[in-house]
């Protein structure tokens, strides 16, 4: 299922170009005298109306304290006070309104979530994470990370691959030394998990591990979880200290943990696509 909040409003074209233009939503549908915005897994519709919908709160919530904080900037001036931690819901937020007097918050959330993410969110967000926060997965979300890998294509639908994942220090920082700063980002996380392929299950290991890792790493994405693919490593090493057999392919080895800090989208082009004429 999916859902719209839809809200009356007296000046539809002023409070959708405010929507669109301070708080970044897009266009998504535009009925007769209706316009239904979007941002990440939100949906709201303004109507033009005789009376505005203003006993409302539109809580929006971002991924860290720094895009909370980027929001106070722009919104300082109708802005409750600075942004501050709430203890009782364990958020970070503050208060400020619209141009109709409707009440928006922005706030992050300081606790783990169950995902919420939607698909541009989740393909064009994911970012290669290398610095991580000392908060603990809680067992319940990492079940659910690799639960959503049984979905991970493979050849002849072998289901060739599975997950080595330790959190003993020694061994993260054995596995963060392999290759200098390329596999640094290991020793940073609080966990590594190596994406392994039992050989003897399918003729396309290569294959089936490397997008098992993918997907891998866009349902830790989904939860909330940061991973980095760290390359070139010393297989046979890898497997002698993570206990893999020697016969196994390893696809990668990647940290995971929550983002200390989610890095900048770096340069990413367009996508290339020659069509045969
Ligand atoms: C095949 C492959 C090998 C990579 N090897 C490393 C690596 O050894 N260490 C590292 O920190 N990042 C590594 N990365 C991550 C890339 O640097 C990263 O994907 C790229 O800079 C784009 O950033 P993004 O993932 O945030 O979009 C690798 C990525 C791929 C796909």
């Amino acid at each position: 299922m999916s859902g719209i909040t839809f809200l009356k409003t007296e000046d539809l074209e002023g409070i959708v170009s405010f929507y669109m233009e301070e708080l970044d939503m897009e266009e998504w549908v535009v009925q007769c005298g209706c316009t239904i915005l979007k941002h990440g897994n939100m949906l709201l519709g303004f109507c033009q109306a005789p009376i505005s919908d203003l006993d409302v709160t539109l809580t929006l919530f971002y991924d860290d304290k720094k895009s909370v904080d980027a929001m106070y900037e722009r919104f300082k001036d109708t802005a409750d006070k600075p942004p501050a931690v709430n203890e009782r819901y364990h958020i970070y937020n503050f208060f400020a309104v619209d141009p109709e007097g409707r009440t928006l918050e922005f706030q992050t959330f300081l606790h783990d979530l169950p995902p919420f993410k939607d698909g541009e969110g989740l393909l064009a967000g994911r970012r290669s994470v290398r610095k991580y926060s000392n908060r603990d997965i809680p067992p319940k979300i990492l079940d659910s990370v690799f639960s959503m890998c049984r979905y991970s294509p493979t050849s002849m639908n072998s289901r060739s691959f599975y997950f080595k994942v330790t959190d003993d220090r020694g061994v993260l920082e054995a596995l963060a030394s392999e290759r200098g700063a390329p596999s640094a980002p290991i020793g940073q996380g609080k966990i590594a998990v190596a994406i392994c392929v039992d050989t003897e299950k399918t003729r396309r290991a290569t294959e089936d591990g490397c997008i098992a890792s993918y997907h891998f790493m866009l349902s830790a994405w989904l939860h909330g979880l940061g991973t980095c693919w760290i390359a070139d490593m010393d297989r046979d090493r890898v497997k002698d200290l993570l206990g893999i057999d020697r016969k196994h392919y390893v696809a990668t080895v990647t940290p995971l943990g929550y983002p200390e800090e989610i890095p900048e989208m770096p340069p990413k082009g367009d996508t290339t696509v020659l069509y045969s004429t």
